[in-house]
């Protein structure tokens, strides 16, 4: 892995520094998403979570993503897919301003969260990050026992709730309670890939996000962890909205809803080709690049 996934990843704790629940208001939030103009690729209906619009986004002097525009429904999954470099971890970490984390790093554009500009002066970023959690590539559980690393980011914000509730909800809910139960107190350390990356998931969820962001989540795990995380996600998606990155076509077919499609111009500056239902894309592709690469051509 390159030193720049590794800087990221170190700001892992960011996304998930947060508070309590506030189910009810969220979902209220959520439900009044304003819904965009639909657009040709787009016309299924159902509020938006997240809208990016004219996004282009700089390292320095290097222009890394060139005029995204894009839209993820409240409760799908979308695919992020495309080949090494073109900017789906960038596009990825703009939602939740993980990017900010990154010195001489610039994003032009928008990306509306609720209909709000997550870059607006007004917004908190650390606020930003504990709503639009991140899990990353590598599991980075905290050197700490499993129960508190799930109560971690609960702690920040003064929770005032039941903190063994939280745990057992959190571990339920990203399949790892049975397997862990009986050893809370243990280090994460100690759990085996899989299981330390549904901890990180099982973080991210005690925390109460709206949106989990997800970079090649199963990359580094085996066949049978790689399944558990997608079941895992299958039924996430009923409660929050996840946008994942993935290298792997079968499991975006397995898992996503609606797929993105992203390429490398000539100046080596990601951009959208296209992005629409996972089906359509996968079996009826409006750009021959598309096809070219799902079908393994190239990339
Ligand atoms: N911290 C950074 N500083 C400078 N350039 C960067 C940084 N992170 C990424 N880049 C560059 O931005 C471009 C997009 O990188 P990004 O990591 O978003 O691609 P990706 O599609 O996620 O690739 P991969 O599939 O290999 O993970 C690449 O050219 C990369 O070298
Ligand atoms: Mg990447």
């Amino acid at each position: 892995m390159d030193s720049k996934t590794d800087t990221s990843e170190e700001f892992a704790g960011d996304s998930t520094e947060a508070g309590g629940s506030q189910d009810a208001l969220k979902r209220a939030m959520a439900a009044s998403t304003s819904a965009t103009a639909a657009a040709p690729e787009d016309t299924d209906g159902g509020p938006v979570a997240v809208e990016i619009a004219d996004l282009n986004f700089f390292y320095g002097d290097f222009h890394a993503v060139t005029d995204v525009s894009l839209r993820f429904r409240t409760n799908e999954v979308t695919a992020l897919i495309g080949p090494s470099g073109c900017g789906k971890s960038t596009v990825l970490r703009t939602i939740n301003r993980m990017n900010d984390l990154i010195p001489g790093t610039r994003a032009d554009g928008r990306v509306l969260f609720n209909g709000k500009n997550v870059y607006d002066d007004d917004v908190d970023p650390v606020e930003i990050r504990r709503r639009i959690g991140m899990v990353f590539q590598k599991p980075n559980p905290f050197p700490k026992s499993i129960y508190d690393n799930i109560t971690w980011g609960a702690r920040i914000n003064g929770y005032k709730g039941d903190y063994d509730e939280l745990v057992e909800n959190s571990l339920r809910r990203a399949a790892l309670w049975d397997e862990v139960k009986d050893k809370l107190r243990q280090n994460a350390l100690r759990l085996s890939g899989g299981q330390q990356q549904r901890l990180c998931i099982a973080r991210t969820i005690a925390v109460e996000p709206e949106i989990i962001l997800m970079d090649e989540p199963a990359s580094a795990l085996d066949p049978i962890s790689t399944s558990k995380i997608e079941d895992l996600i299958f039924e996430l998606k009923e409660r929050f909205t996840i946008i994942i990155v993935t290298h792997n076509m079968q499991q975006a077919g397995r898992i996503s809803d609606k797929t993105a499609f992203f390429m490398v111009n000539d100046k080596r500056s990601g951009y959208l080709v296209e992005w629409g239902k996972t089906r359509e894309l996968f079996f009826n592709p409006k750009d021959e690049r598309t096809e070219a690469y799902i079908s393994g051509r190239f990339g």
